[in-house]
């Protein structure tokens, strides 16, 4: 599927202009600046249809790309962004939790945590939110390149048993780099299995 022309097509800042949810619909939440549209581009192959950028808070408003008619890729606005003002911060975290939570044909949420700093508050608020919704979600660590391997073993394991006290089942812990690619060939056969064929 992520062979597939990514193409942009719609861009929401409140969730009544969300568009229609007709494809089987994955997306990416974090912190900011943790490499959510990176993920996008990786997964894809596809450099430069999503933006990224080195400044925190870059995407401020929900962004649909659509593989053919077989998926619906989400980039999300990131949270507990410091410098952004409170009323913007407050309103983007608003739409986020209200997108995961409520939206149809949402097939999995990918969680993406920085390796380096593992989970935060916002992340540990977004978990117990998806579990309230009953909303798939798969915990993604990138940045991998940057720290070492038995640092980034170690930090998957200890979210897996942080994440052990909640009641649903959670899958493993995927580890991803944008930069080397590593981990990224894994998470594409995961979420390959949820488009429409
Ligand atoms: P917001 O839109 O602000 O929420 O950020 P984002 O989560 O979309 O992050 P983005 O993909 O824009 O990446 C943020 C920064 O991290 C950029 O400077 C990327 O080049 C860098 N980055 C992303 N993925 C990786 C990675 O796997 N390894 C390394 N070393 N840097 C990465
Ligand atoms: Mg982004």
């Amino acid at each position: 599927v992520f062979r597939n022309k990514l193409e942009f097509f719609a861009s929401a800042k409140i969730s009544t202009s969300f568009p229609a949810p007709v494809l089987p619909e994955i997306a990416f939440a974090g912190r900011s600046n943790v490499g959510k549209s990176s993920l996008m581009n990786a997964l894809t192959r596809q450099w430069g249809v999503v933006r990224t950028s080195d400044k925190p808070g870059h995407t401020q408003t929900i962004n649909f790309f659509r593989l053919a008619s077989k998926m619906c890729m989400v980039d999300l606005p990131g949270y507990g962004f410091a410098y952004a003002k409170e009323e913007v911060k407050d309103s983007w975290e608003e739409l986020v939790k209200e997108y995961v939570s409520t939206r149809d044909g949402l097939q999995r949420v990918c969680l993406l945590i920085d390796t380096k700093w593992g989970m935060k508050t916002r992340d540990h608020e977004l978990v117990e939110l998806m579990e309230r919704s009953k909303t798939p979600y798969q915990v993604v660590l990138t940045k991998t390149d940057i720290v070492f391997p038995i640092d980034v073993a170690r930090r998957a394991m200890q979210i897996q048993q942080d994440l052990k006290t909640m009641k649903s089942k959670i899958d493993p812990v995927m580890m991803v780099s944008s930069k080397t690619g590593a981990g990224i060939g894994s998470l594409r056969t995961v979420l390959s299995k949820l488009a429409r064929f």
